[in-house]
């Protein structure tokens, strides 16, 4: 673990307020580098008003991000991309009629990021269609895909992008359990063969608990704990919160 112990992301007293009700409230936590992050919690409990504060779709109403050190907050989401936070949405919003590879390869290119900074062939879109299982997809048109298949190229095109850190919300919904167990290796890969770190927001919580090396849990925009999945799931604020009554 202490290999990648190196802090790359801090949220800081992160807090959001829609009108006078405040979605998210005081919420500090730390993502190291190459980490793999649950983050549960009830419908409602803030996991994407988190999630869009990191990825600088909104501006918090007070606190700070700070990403590798530096201070991102209030950065627009171009700006966050391009310094290596990739977010993958529940929606696939990719391009209908270009090939799948195409998709993939024009993901690296809208993120602007420095091909530099990629590592060893390894954001290429072959490789990529390897990781997501996509290979034998890829002179399809996007059209010609499973849900499931859009969503993983989506993950895909994110991952063109060369990020150091993922942010997934509930990209892997509505599987079954086999592509459940399918998604849980492939986050394992993204992070063990690309170094990525990954914020993952799911509500099984049993694939969080299995892939997850830290869990925080939201409850009511509040931080309730954070701590190694068998910890979380043994905190009684937790199980009262959500677990008791989750699946
Ligand atoms: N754009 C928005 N405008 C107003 N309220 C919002 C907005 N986004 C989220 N909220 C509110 O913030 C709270 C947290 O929502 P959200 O972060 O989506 O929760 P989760 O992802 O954990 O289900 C909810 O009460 C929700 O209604
Ligand atoms: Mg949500």
């Amino acid at each position: 673990m202490s290999r990648r112990s190196e802090t790359l992301l801090e949220g800081e007293t992160l807090t959001k307020y829609f009108g006078g009700l405040p979605a998210l409230k005081d919420v500090t936590f730390t993502v190291a580098q190459g980490e793999i992050l649950g983050l549960i919690g009830p419908n409602g409990a803030g996991k994407s008003t988190l999630l869009n504060l990191l990825s600088g779709v909104f501006r918090p109403s007070h606190g700070r991000v700070l990403f590798r050190g530096r201070d991102v907050t209030g950065l627009r989401p171009h700006q966050i991309a391009k310094r290596g936070v990739a977010r993958v949405l529940q929606t696939p919003r990719s391009f209908p009629s270009m090939s799948v590879r195409d998709n993939i390869a024009i993901g690296a290119l809208f993120a602007g990021r420095d091909r530099a900074a990629g590592r060893s062939g390894r954001d290429e879109p072959e490789y990529l269609l390897e990781l997501t299982g996509l290979l034998d997809k890829r002179d399809l048109p996007l059209e010609g895909l499973t849900l499931q298949e859009k969503r993983l190229l989506e993950l895909a095109r994110a991952l063109a992008t060369g990020p150091e850190l993922l942010l997934l919300d509930e990209a892997m919904s509505g599987l079954n359990p086999t592509e459940m167990e399918r998604a849980m290796a492939l986050i394992r890969r993204i992070r063990d063969e690309l170094g990525v770190a990954i914020i993952w927001v799911e509500h099984v919580v049993k694939a969080i608990m299995g892939v997850a090396e830290r869990v925080l849990v939201l409850n009511f925009g509040q931080l309730i704990a954070t701590g190694p999945p068998a910890e979380v799931a043994r905190d009684q604020a937790v199980i009262d919160a959500y677990l008791g009554r989750a699946e």
